[in-house]
């Protein structure tokens, strides 16, 4: 499999400083919504699953005591893992290819109530540095349009998660439609790339111009009935599958099938 990760390690390193605040103003605070919905999802799964440590209370593999043990994937700044963490009562494990996220992650978790639950480390998903079904519950966002080959990727994600034990993923779409489309080929194309660059310089102007193409292109070639289609080849049931914000983000959700 072809190695991307310098694309994604080359526009990601010079953002950390201002990522927290910019992804929510740039999203029109969407992001924050959309974030949630996918924790939310992974609890629901959590609490009806039966790898989730949360139903008993008693922890697996997170450690005695300390709820289910749940991976974050592209855990960036750290945000998603915070809520997870917070929302669920278990131990987070966040990994990330770009170490400076990272590092503005462990900030971020140092600073907030969930500090001892949540584990930071660097890590590429396309080759986990864990056993299988070591996690009950896994969530990944912003990831796929990185990854040469996404199948392969929710094969190895899957991997890592326990039979019966839940996985939910936050990406961006894109809205359909006479009306939304053309506005948000509009957004993609013109306002985000200036007002990256307005409100955060000549990077966030590199990220802003490199997002909506990147998100067409991904779409283009994986529609959403063909990530369903991936989801279930790499293992998973019982998959929902939700869009938000007129299309512009899409929240999954599945189950790993018992083998
Ligand atoms: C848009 S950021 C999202 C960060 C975080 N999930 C959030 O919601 O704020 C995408 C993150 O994916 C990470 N990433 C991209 N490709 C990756 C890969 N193959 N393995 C691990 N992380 C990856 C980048 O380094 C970046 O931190």
């Amino acid at each position: 499999m072809p190695d991307t990760s310098n694309l994604a390690r080359s526009l990601f390193s010079p953002l950390p400083a201002r990522y927290d605040s910019l992804a929510e103003i740039l999203s029109f605070h969407q992001n924050e919504r959309w974030r949630l919905a996918a924790v939310n999802a992974i609890a629901r799964g959590l609490a009806n699953g039966e790898a989730g440590g949360a139903r008993g209370g008693g922890g697996t593999a997170g450690g005695a005591g300390r709820g289910p043990l749940i991976l974050d994937v592209a855990s960036g700044t750290a945000g998603v893992a915070i809520e997870i963490a917070r929302r669920t009562g278990g131990t987070v494990v966040g990994v990330d290819l770009t170490e400076r996220m990272l590092r503005r992650g462990a900030a971020n978790v140092a600073g907030s109530p969930v500090a001892g639950r949540i584990k930071l480390a660097v890590g590429q998903a396309e080759r986990l540095p864990f056993a299988d079904a070591t996690f009950d519950g896994l969530a990944f966002s912003y990831l796929l349009r990185y990854v040469a080959d996404p199948q392969a990727t929710l094969t190895e994600l899957a991997r890592v998660v326990k039979p019966g034990g839940t996985m939910a993923s936050l990406e961006f779409c894109v809205p359909g439609g006479p009306v939304w489309h053309p506005a948000w080929l509009a957004y993609t194309r013109l306002v985000l790339p200036v007002a990256g660059l307005v409100a955060g310089g000549p990077a966030w102007w590199r990220v802003g111009r490199f997002l909506g193409p990147s998100i067409s292109g991904h779409y283009r070639r994986y529609p959403v009935g063909w990530t369903v289609r991936a989801w279930q080849q790499a293992g998973f049931t019982d998959l929902g599958a939700r869009t938000m914000s007129l299309g512009g983000g899409l929240i999954m959700w599945g189950t790993r099938a018992r083998d």
